[in-house]
């Protein structure tokens, strides 16, 4: 999702409904806000500024680029922050650099480059100062192979109507059910898919740096049991502060949900079976492929 999607209200209702989420933010916060200069990278409806202000920061600037900003600005002035919470309009690396103690974000997507994280640390990891955190500071992201239902059945269902319709109306349909066999995976974020085989740690960038995921890599996934297998999850791994992690892993309460890459062809594996996929990065979208 990029910025037109965070303007709906929606998407907040649901990134406030989790509490652990919540709670390691805040947790954060308590730590660093008092007596502290603090930025909010992405401040959404303004509460995690007001939070920090009300924690004892003695400045808060939060940077929102959608409309959400005027909810913020009115949320702080129905407050009485203003002397402490400054609104700024638009995204951060368009506004103008201010010394902080703290600069914090959560730009984490089930697909977790898609919003943006790692330009938008960059952009903010000058305005901390030295011995001034920036929080996350860290990214680990970590795929799996898994079976996921739908796609790879879908398209045998889908071939299998085509099949008798093409008879009874006597037309070719070649070019059509070739179109239907798409390589590219078919994107999902669930909560139900779980791993078929232990994690493999794909990328692990310092946020802030210039670190940017390779466009294209090779890695290996391994099934940890025999049978079919039909796609790839992805998790991430997010270091807030010292024991302070936020995470999607399957398994874990998270309104995240992970992301799963559902291939359009099953693959029987043997149990231990190293399967080497392409992973990509296009336009902050993560992919997954199988390599025949
Ligand atoms: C997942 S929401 C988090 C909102 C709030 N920080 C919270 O945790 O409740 C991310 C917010 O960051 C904003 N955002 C995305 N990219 C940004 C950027 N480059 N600079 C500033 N804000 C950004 C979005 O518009 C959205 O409101």
């Amino acid at each position: 999702m990029k910025l037109d999607g965070f303007a709906d209200p929606w998407e907040h209702t649901r990134l406030l409904s989790d509490a652990e989420r919540n709670q390691a933010l805040i947790a954060l916060l308590t730590r660093h806000s008092p007596g502290n200069r603090v930025v909010e990278v992405g401040c959404g409806t303004g509460l995690l500024s007001c939070i920090s202000a009300k924690l004892g920061a003695k400045k808060v600037w939060a940077v929102e680029p959608t409309p959400l900003w005027e909810l913020a600005a009115q949320m702080v002035e129905d407050n009485k922050l203003g002397h402490i919470v400054e609104v700024l309009e638009g995204r951060v690396q368009d506004v103008e650099v201010r010394p902080v103690d703290l600069a914090f974000s959560e730009l984490l997507n089930g697909d977790p480059f898609f919003e943006g994280v790692l330009s938008a640390s960059r952009a903010v990891a000058p305005w901390v100062v030295k011995g001034g955190i920036l929080a996350p500071r860290r990214l680990r992201v970590y795929g799996a192979l898994c079976r996921p239902y739908s796609s790879a059945h879908e398209v045998e269902l889908a071939h299998e109507q085509l099949r008798p319709l093409g008879d009874a109306y006597d037309l070719d349909l070649r070019g059509l059910r070739d179109a239907l066999r798409s390589d590219e995976s078919y994107r999902q974020f669930s909560h139900i898919e779980y791993p078929v085989g232990p994690a493999t740690l794909l990328y692990d960038i310092e946020l802030g740096s210039d670190e940017e995921p390779p466009e294209s890599m090779y890695a290996i996934l391994t099934a940890n049991e025999a049978g079919p297998i039909s796609g790839a999850m992805v998790w991430f791994e997010a270091d807030y502060d010292d024991n302070l992690v936020m995470s999607n892993l399957p398994g874990t309460p998270n309104h995240w949900g992970q992301l799963v890459l559902c291939w359009s062809q099953e693959r029987g594996v043997r149990e231990g079976e190293e399967v080497r996929v392409q992973v990509t990065v296009e336009d902050e979208e993560l992919d997954i492929q199988y390599l025949p």
